[in-house]
Formats: C-alpha cells, sequence, structure tokens
C-alpha cells in the first residue's frame, strides 16, 4: 500500500493483543465492512474511501490468519451485498467473483511469484499476462442460448445477481445476436459504464428538469442500469466493454489474448488499450504509461487488471477464497487536486451527527468539478490541521465523497485562525455532544432541531424507504419550510391539506402536483420492514429492518414487542435480543425510540393514514422446519454458519443467537458448549449437523 493511501486510513484500531479482542474486534469491522457493502452494491452510494475499506478488509485477513476460525460467517468469504428488491433475482451458472489488489511494483513482483511458486515455475521463467484497464463501472453477466440474448445479470452478490435484460436492449456495445460460428450457451461478462462526457450532458439534462444528478459516472452507470422502468434506461448512454467470460458449451480460445480477439469479431467492444506483457518491468511501464493517459479518457478507471494469458495456467492456478489466483488489480492512487477551502460548515444529519464539510474553490478531479469534500469530524480536523483559507489537497477515489488530504502550509495565507468545532448546534443551537468512545459529535436537540426533522423526512421518503415518485429531498425542504410537512403523516395529508396551494407553488402545475400526489398515494400501502427503515431509528439499517420485520410479522405485533422489552428480564426483551445478529445495542436505540411519546404519536398518525402490510415468513409451509426456532453452535464443518441460516431461512425457519424455551432444535457441532447443556436441561430436541441435513431434506 502507498503513502497516500496509508495517510488516509485513520480509522484502523490496534491491532488486538488477545483472542477475545480480536473475536470482538472481527465483529465490529465485519458489521461495517457488511454496512458498506450494502451502501455500495445496493444503494449505489459510497460511504467510504477505498483506501479506508481496503485497510480494514485487510485487517479482517490479517486477524483471520492469526485466528482461522474467524473466517466462518466472515465478510471476506462473501462477494459484494444481497441484491436489491425490485428485480428478479438470476443465479450465476458460474460466480461472478471479485479481484485481489495491488498498490506497488513490490505486490507485483509478488503476485508473480506466487502464481511461479503455485505451477512451480524457476523464478525466472516468462510468466505472460495481459493487462485490462480496470473500468470503474458495474459489471454485467450476458447469457446467449442459442445465440440470442437471454439474459442480462448484474453481479449482486457475486452468486445471485438481479435481472437486467429489458434495461440493456439499448446498449449498442452489446450484441443482441451471436455468429454462426458460437456456442450453443455463451456467458459474455464486461463493465458498463458511462462515459465522463455523457455522464456531465446527463447531470445537466437533470439539473434542468429537476431530476436526481449523480456524482459519478459509475454512480450514473449504476442508477441507468437499474432502473425499474427500461424506457429510462433507454435514454441514458451506457457503453459496454467485454472482458470475461461464464458459463460455455464449447471453449472459445486457448487464452484471454485470443479470446478477447474472438469477442471482437462477434460485434462486442474489448478494450483498445489491452496489452500482452512478460514480467514486473513490463507491467510496471504499462502502469505508468496508463496512469498518464488516465485524466485524459472519456470513461473513468481506477487501474489495470492483469490476468495470466493461458487458460490452462489458470485452470491449475484456480482460487482463493473469493478471487482468482490467476489476476490481480493493480489501483491506482486516488486521483487529487490542489485548491482553496473557502469555508466549513457543519451539516446535521438525521441523528443528529454534525458533520463538517469543506466549500472549496470549484477544481477539475479526474473529469468530475468538486466543490464540496467531507471533513468526516472533529478528531479529522484536528488531525489535519486545517484552517479556513488554507490551500488543500482534495482527492477523489474513483466513487467515493471526495475528501481533503492535505494542507499546504506553506501557502497558509496570513490572519487565518485555527478552527473551532461549535458546541452548539447551527441550525437549533442545543447543546453538542461527544459521547464517550464515539468519534461523532451530536446535536442534543433531538424533536425541536429542524435539520434533524428535515433529514428524518428525507431518509423516509428516500428509495430504500418509502420511494415516493416526485418527493425528493427539495420538495422536503421547501413543504417543510412552508410549514406543511412537520412529521412524516403529513405528507399523506398533503392532497388533501395543500392541494391548491401547491398547484399554484412557483415551477409546479396542474400537472406536477397531481403527479406527486398519484406518487403519494401508490405508497399508502407498505411492507412492515421499510416502514420499520423508513422511521430512521439509529442503527436500524434495511437489514435490521427486514429481520425485526420477519419476526415480528405484523406492526401492532412489532410495536407491542418493543414496548414490552422495556422490562427488564422480560420475554419480550429475551426474544428481542434472540434474533440471530440483534444485539444489546440495536435493542437499546430500538427500545428507546419505543420509550417516546412523540415517537408513539408519529406511528399512531402514520398507522392512521397507512395500510401496513405483514411479512409473512417464505411460503414454505410444508417445509419440515418452517416457523421453528433453530440454533446453531458449536464447530460447523459441513456447511459455514452463514449458508445453515440462510437455508433454514430459506424453508421458514427462525435463526435465533441463544437457547431458550422457545427453541425447537439445536444444532451442534463439535465442541459444543453452555448452549447444549442449556438445551439438554430444556428438553431441546438436539440434532448434529449431518441430522439437520436429514431432517431438512426429509419431505
Ligand atoms: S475480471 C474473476 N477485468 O473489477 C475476475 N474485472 O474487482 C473477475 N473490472 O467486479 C473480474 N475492469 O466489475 C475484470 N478488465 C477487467 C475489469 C474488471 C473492471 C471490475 C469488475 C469486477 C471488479 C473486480
Amino acid at each position: 500500500m502507498n503513502a497516500e493511501h496509508a495517510s488516509n486510513t485513520s480509522s484502523l484500531p490496534e491491532m488486538p493483543a488477545t483472542s477475545t479482542e480480536a473475536r470482538k474486534q472481527h465483529a465490529e469491522i465485519s458489521e461495517r465492512i457488511r454496512s458498506f457493502n450494502e451502501a455500495y452494491y445496493v444503494n449505489d452510494e459510497p460511504l467510504v474511501p477505498d483506501a479506508e475499506y481496503d485497510a480494514l478488509f485487510n485487517r479482517l485477513i490479517e486477524l483471520e490468519s492469526h485466528y482461522p476460525t474467524l473466517k466462518k460467517n466472515s465478510p471476506t468469504q462473501e462477494v459484494g451485498a444481497a441484491p436489491a428488491e425490485g428485480f428478479t433475482k438470476v443465479k450465476h451458472a458460474r460466480p461472478m467473483l471479485s479481484l485481489g489488489n495491488a498498490f506497488s511494483r513490490e505486490d507485483i513482483v509478488d503476485f508473480l511469484a506466487r502464481i511461479r511458486r503455485f505451477l512451480n515455475l524457476t523464478a525466472h521463467s516468462p510468466v505472460e499476462v495481459v493487462g485490462e484497464p480496470k473500468i470503474d463501472g458495474l459489471s454485467l453477466s450476458l447469457r446467449y442460448e442459442g445465440r440470442k440474448l437471454v439474459t442480462a445479470a448484474t453481479r449482486g452478490d457475486g452468486a445471485e445477481g438481479e435481472d437486467v435484460t429489458a434495461n440493456v436492449a439499448h446498449i449498442d456495445d452489446i450484441p443482441k445476436t451471436l455468429p454462426d460460428d458460437a456456442p450453443d450457451v455463451v456467458e459474455i461478462r464486461g463493465e458498463v459504464y458511462m462515459a465522463r462526457s455523457a455522464f456531465h450532458k446527463l447531470n445537466e439534462t437533470q439539473a434542468e428538469t429537476g431530476g436526481k444528478t449523480f456524482a459519478n459516472p459509475r454512480n450514473a452507470a449504476a442508477g441507468s442500469l437499474r432502473q425499474l422502468d427500461p424506457s429510462i434506461s433507454a435514454k441514458r448512454p451506457l457503453r459496454f466493454f467485454a472482458y470475461s467470460f461464464g458459463e460455455l458449451s464449447e471453449s472459445l480460445a486457448q487464452t484471454q489474448w485470443d479470446f478477447l480477439q474472438k469477442v471482437d469479431g462477434w460485434g462486442f467492444v474489448i478494450n483498445p488499450l489491452t496489452r500482452r506483457l512478460n514480467d514486473a518491468d513490463d507491467i510496471m511501464t504499462f502502469y505508468d504509461e496508463l496512469g498518464n493517459q488516465r485524466p485524459d479518457l472519456d470513461y473513468d478507471i481506477d487501474g489495470i487488471v492483469y490476468k495470466v494469458n493461458d487458460f490452462e495456467l489458470q485452470l491449475r492456478l484456480g482460487f482463493v477464497s473469493r478471487s482468482p489466483r490467476w489476476a490481480i488489480a493493480h489501483k491506482f492512487p486516488a486521483e487529487q487536486a490542489r485548491t482553496r477551502l473557502n469555508a466549513i460548515d457543519i451539516q446535521v444529519g438525521r441523528t443528529g451527527a454534525l458533520t463538517p464539510v469543506a466549500r472549496l474553490e470549484p477544481v477539475t478531479v479526474g473529469g468530475v468539478v468538486v466543490s464540496n469534500a467531507t471533513l468526516h469530524n472533529r478528531d479529522e480536523i484536528e488531525r489535519l490541521g486545517v484552517r479556513v483559507g488554507d490551500m488543500v489537497v482534495i482527492q477523489r477515489a474513483g466513487d467515493v465523497i471526495p475528501q481533503v488530504v492535505e494542507v499546504i502550509l506553506d501557502e497558509r495565507p496570513e490572519g487565518t485562525e485555527e478552527y473551532q468545532f461549535p458546541d452548539e448546534c447551527p441550525k437549533c443551537h442545543s447543546h453538542a455532544m461527544r459521547e464517550e468512545g464515539e468519534a461523532v459529535t451530536r446535536c442534543t436537540g433531538g424533536l425541536i432541531c429542524p435539520a434533524q426533522a428535515v433529514e428524518r423526512l428525507k431518509h423516509f421518503v428516500s428509495r430504500n424507504a418509502f420511494d415516493i415518485d416526485g418527493m425528493g429531498a427539495k420538495n422536503i425542504e421547501a413543504f417543510f419550510e412552508l410549514g406543511w410537512v412537520k412529521s412524516p403523516g403529513d405528507i399523506f395529508r398533503l392532497e388533501t391539506d395543500h392541494n391548491e396551494a401547491i398547484r399554484k407553488l412557483e415551477g409546479w402545475g396542474d400537472k406536477s402536483a397531481t403527479k406527486l400526489f398519484d406518487g403519494i398515494n401508490e405508497r399508502r400501502t407498505i411492507g412492515l420492514d421499510r416502514f420499520i427503515y423508513a422511521l430512521g431509528i439509529r442503527q436500524i439499517g434495511q437489514a435490521t429492518a427486514k429481520l425485526l420485520a420477519r419476526h415480528y410479522g405484523s406492526v401492532t405485533e412489532w410495536r407491542s414487542a418493543i414496548i414490552n422489552a422495556n422490562q427488564a428480564d422480560s420475554d419480550a426483551l429475551r426474544e428481542l435480543i434472540n434474533i440471530d445478529q440483534i444485539g444489546p445495542g440495536v435493542a437499546k436505540d430500538l427500545i428507546e425510540f419505543m420509550a417516546e411519546d412523540h415517537n408513539l404519536a408519529v406511528l399512531d398518525d402514520l398507522q392512521e393514514v397507512l395500510t401496513i402490510t405483514d411479512v409473512e415468513a417464505p411460503s414454505v409451509s410444508d417445509s419440515p422446519v418452517s416457523g421453528k426456532t433453530v440454533v446453531f453452535t458449536g464447530k460447523l464443518e459441513l456447511f459455514s454458519r452463514n449458508e445453515a441460516k440462510v437455508k433454514a431461512e430459506s424453508l421458514g425457519a427462525k435463526v435465533a443467537g441463544s437457547v431458550s424455551a422457545k427453541t425447537d432444535y439445536l444444532v451442534a457441532g463439535p465442541g459444543a458448549g453452555s448452549k447444549l447443556k442449556k438445551a439438554e436441561e430444556l428438553g431441546v430436541t438436539v440434532l448434529d449437523e449431518q441430522g439437520w441435513l436429514d431432517l431438512i431434506a426429509a419431505e
């Protein structure tokens, strides 16, 4: 990892000294990585710079090398995140994997040495690789049967993606039929991307028409490809480079190079900058050349992928967990630029978090004009020593929010002053507090803070929550300002209470107002999981909301269960904490939310205006474990805990973290301890792994 990357990874905790600490740190980092994955792959909104993500991910690998049992259930064994709702899921015939990273010449030399060692070659025998620009877009798998395109699928979690076939119909770079000499089954993989020039144009039109603008070409490509309405996708200028394959009924070539030439002949576009390279020197020359060309390309690249050219060698080299031994991604450093920092503003989030934002003299970084950058929190400002008026170096790593990485002290103007982080909320002037052990400073204004209220409302209507068509952040702000929408329930009364007034607002008319009301009315019926997520309770992300919805089934059940859980030593509390993946921290936030009268009033109000649909366990009532509660314990050998859990849930079972009188089955692997003892005391049926497999296989 180079110095630039290292200087950016301020949040990496110290290496733990004991196995208990290692386990704790592993669990914490895993949770963060999972939420980053979800934000990146599902919501197209990266939360952290690549370098920080990589550092955390590498820490997981490091911990696992000391404590191999941590591998089970670890994000290092998974690729990406689960697919979003709304598209039909497609199981990939061959998984779509990802690549290990290299940052330096040393990493490249290691990569080549590993390959030679594995293949038992001498230190200097040639290993030819193909170097391909690593396009910063989204990977896509195209399946042709009988030479016709039948499915286009996104990567999703690597095993299962989303069916976006209708959305690629207008991508000219994707042939819809293959020539007669193509085999019967062919899967071509590659990257969908948007050219920088097209991205700028799209953003201009979006801004003019009041549509959503995108932070960068990757997000624009993702947002365009993953449109539920294919007619919108059709209007977006997407492109595609082919670089790999999945299932094939017949082999196409013996080398990667020949494969690329072949599909080029079939009408796919292959990247013209692709080269054959023979050793580390060749590789480094190509890396420097491409790095120099990078700012002038009309598409974003974030590195180079090297692949062993010979397929026979690729086959022998195989895979290590989630990535091939025969390929690696050589990352470019994040793109940087210098500019003046004009001001530091404090943004207030929906949970009251105060985030300092640098307002910059606009500057182009990697083809995108940047005028804001995040300063993360108070510590980061102190670490950088940044002052208003400073010249700063900013960095945009592919697809994350730009950040300030360095202050150019030599160019500090006269008369600047040390920045004082506010000790009150800039919006409601309540005291701002930093809790022990937390990096964030929060406004304590709660309900009286208008900034928090607006952010909560924005969250309520956002894509993964109510997803109300026509009700974006701007409209929420405007309606809040006018006093028409103060709490979520007000949204559903706009049509009755402010109908005429909205039609008369500047920029509005009958058509746009009707469209907005239609959008709102369409969401009067909502699933319990989305409903819970939309409330914006601290720590309750989409995944947790889903768990809660599935566990409690209905809004009434969920409400009363959480209220009852506010009693220490109650069954309701035990049940809540017993839900697998719900820890005491999450339970506490939920209980605190439900203990507030004003929150209950919001719930009452919403239940009045909405139909909140129950979530049913998957309709597998004929499965032998449907409706049963299962606990897995001990060292599982036949399957990973995660696989067991996913399987059990798909069969309609609930998976709990600890044994209680409600447990139906305890599946105990070798080394099971206290849970096994407790199950025996309570008379719970205990199965070994094979017993469990037999049970779920039974008709
Ligand atoms: S090969 C098993 N080649 O990078 C190998 N990937 O980190 C699979 N990417 O998900 C990928 N350009 O989205 C490959 N020429 C290229 C690529 C490329 C961009 C992306 C792709 C993949 C990610 C891997």
